[in-house]
């Protein structure tokens, strides 16, 4: 059963810039499979994946007696840590190591889905819980988008979720001005044509309700307005491409909210602005991708 949220307001259309998050993926993605291989860490880049501060001001820390390794203190930044064996303390607080964070995210409007900005809150400034420092969200959300959005640090599962070859396919729920035409569900199946030159690949339109919007107090329709609901599944991920699509069958879209990628789907007891962490099933269907 799919809750859906509704929302009278018409929601104004945010600008959009991709971050280059394959260039960043790919390089993630190789530091960590070198530094997983080796499993040790130098002592403060150890503290510094773990959010402890910066390399600069952990060497001092490390300099002033401040670490013990297996109960002895550490003077040497370079010091390798062996993970997770060796026990180390800050200020006498245990700081184990994760390797890989995962969260479940329920974007909520008005939130960038990006790792930092100088203007606006972040899908990252939400994750309170989190340990690692280099967690981003796979793919975006419009701004003014609700709904799943994966926060992680595996850039190897990001790429295989988001490249343009993988096509996962995406779940979402939309409500846009007018009627959608019943034609659109076969033009959407078909790979619908945009204005613009882009075609499509093939989409699944389901149209779930249509809610006449001019009636009057008596009931009747007075200037034909309408609203339909409709859940969308595409498998692809270009810009503003839900939008795009419903802009081109005449409906422009007025809410919009993610409800599954891939084998994930968004647990439905998170209000907008909730996470948790993914559960093991989830990480067992992710890996199977
Ligand atoms: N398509 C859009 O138009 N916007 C989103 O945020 C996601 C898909």
């Amino acid at each position: 059963m799919i809750m859906l949220i509704a929302n009278d307001k018409r929601i104004k259309m945010q600008t959009f810039c991709p971050f280059p998050i394959h260039a960043r993926i790919k390089d993630t993605c190789s530091r960590k499979e070198k530094s997983m291989e080796e499993k040790e860490l130098r002592l403060d880049k150890f503290l510094a994946d773990m959010g402890k501060g910066t390399r600069s001001r952990l060497k001092e820390d490390i300099r002033k007696g401040r670490i013990l390794v297996n109960g002895e203190v550490v003077k040497n930044a370079d010091k390798k840590i062996r993970i997770p064996e060796d026990v180390v303390l800050f200020d006498g607080t245990p700081v184990s190591y994760v390797t890989m964070e995962y969260f479940m995210l329920n974007k909520p409007r008005g939130v960038l889905s990006a790792t930092e900005d100088k203007r606006r809150p972040t899908v990252l400034d939400l994750i309170d819980q989190k340990r690692r420092k280099d967690l981003f969200p796979v793919g975006r959300l419009d701004a003014d988008t609700e709904g799943l959005l994966l926060i992680t640090n595996d850039g190897a599962l990001a790429h295989r979720l988001l490249a343009p070859k993988s096509h996962v396919d995406k779940v979402y729920f939309a409500r846009c001005a007018g009627r959608v035409p019943a034609s659109a569900v076969s033009s959407f199946a078909e790979g619908l044509l945009l204005p613009d030159g882009l075609k499509c690949l093939p989409a699944v339109l389901k149209i779930l309700s249509v809610t006449e919007t001019g009636k009057t107090e008596t009931g009747k329709t007075e200037n034909g307005e309408a609203e339909t609901e409709v859940l969308l599944t595409i498998r692809e991920g270009k810009f503003h491409q839900v939008k795009r699509m419903m802009e081109a069958v005449g409906c422009p879209v007025l809410f919009l909210k993610r409800l599954a990628m891939g084998p994930l789907t968004l647990d439905e007891s998170l209000r907008p602005g909730e996470y948790r962490p993914l559960t093991k099933q989830e990480l067992e269907l992710l890996k199977q991708l």
